[in-house]
């Protein structure tokens, strides 16, 4: 019977994560995606593919970080960061990390797909940054639990920012965000100030909603174990900002048979 719900915990695990983190028949531990984390997506203000080689590298330094090295950006892919969108990394070189085969992104083919170091640094791309440390300005969260809130509340935030939290919990938890107070700039369709969830550990895929105002959001739950926040101010006017709460969560499925097979798959921090 114990055999069986390990099975079926197992199998839930790989469905629900898109096996992310399974590779050649492991699931990595998390020391390893610590270090790989820290590699994340960014696209131009003005939408998908506006940034020179120049632009790219200044996105990653505004944050404290640099360029996402080939190695970096792979070592990642193998803990699942999937994105349909290419973008500079180090040394001038252009593509993007496919975890899943599609047809629509990848050609099929999964791993770093490859454009090459390009000759041109005018084209125009995404970006792949490599930051490991957090700042206040988001940063890439692990812990089971966290507040999270703009930059300094409860005083009103900055104009111009951009600040995104990569959430990432154990394998086969979901996150829970609970909203504490939330305050933005107001207007009908937030193309001012918004905050931004993503049901993903990128901006590109997953959007979930787009929040602004001071009407508290409802409480949500992700699919897995991986959710994404992004908050944009534009140049005006300002307010008090959010406290929002995220708690890692076991599935409903919890019982003592898969506590037992989580500490088999994951480390805890
Ligand atoms: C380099 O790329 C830019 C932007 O795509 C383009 O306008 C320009 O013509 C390219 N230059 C060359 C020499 O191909």
């Amino acid at each position: 019977m114990l055999v069986f719900k390990l099975i079926w915990a197992i199998c839930f695990l790989l469905e629900e994560t898109h096996e992310w983190g399974y590779k050649d028949g492991i699931l990595h531990n998390s020391i390893w995606l610590e270090q790989a984390a820290g590699v994340y997506h960014r696209e131009s203000r003005k939408g998908k593919y506006q940034l020179n080689y120049k632009e790219a590298k200044a996105v990653c330094k505004y944050e404290g970080g640099q360029l996402a090295t080939y190695n970096q950006l792979e070592a990642a892919r193998k803990i699942g960061f999937h994105v349909c969108a290419a973008g500079w990394f180090d040394k001038g070189r252009v593509g993007y990390p496919i975890v899943k085969a599609g047809s629509n992104c990848g050609f099929g083919r999964v791993g770093i797909i490859d454009y090459g170091y390009r000759l041109n640094k005018s084209e125009k791309w995404d970006v792949y940054c490599y930051n490991p440390t957090a700042k206040e300005c988001g940063g890439i969260l692990t812990e089971q639990k966290r507040v999270i809130q703009s930059p300094g509340y409860p005083d009103e935030y900055e104009d111009k920012q951009i600040c995104y939290w990569h959430i990432r919990v154990r394998y086969g938890q979901k996150i829970m965000l609970k909203f504490l107070d939330f305050d933005l700039e107001d207007d009908t369709s937030c193309l001012a100030d918004y905050l931004e969830i993503y049901d993903s550990y990128d901006d590109v895929s997953g959007l979930t909603g787009r929040f602004c105002g001071d009407e508290l959001p409802e409480d949500f739950i992700s699919t897995g174990n991986v959710m994404t926040l992004k908050f944009l101010t534009d140049s005006s006017v300002t307010a008090g900002g959010f406290k929002i709460e995220y708690n890692a969560i076991d599935p409903p499925f919890s019982n003592s048979s898969y506590s037992e097979t989580t500490g088999l798959l994951t480390n805890d921090k």
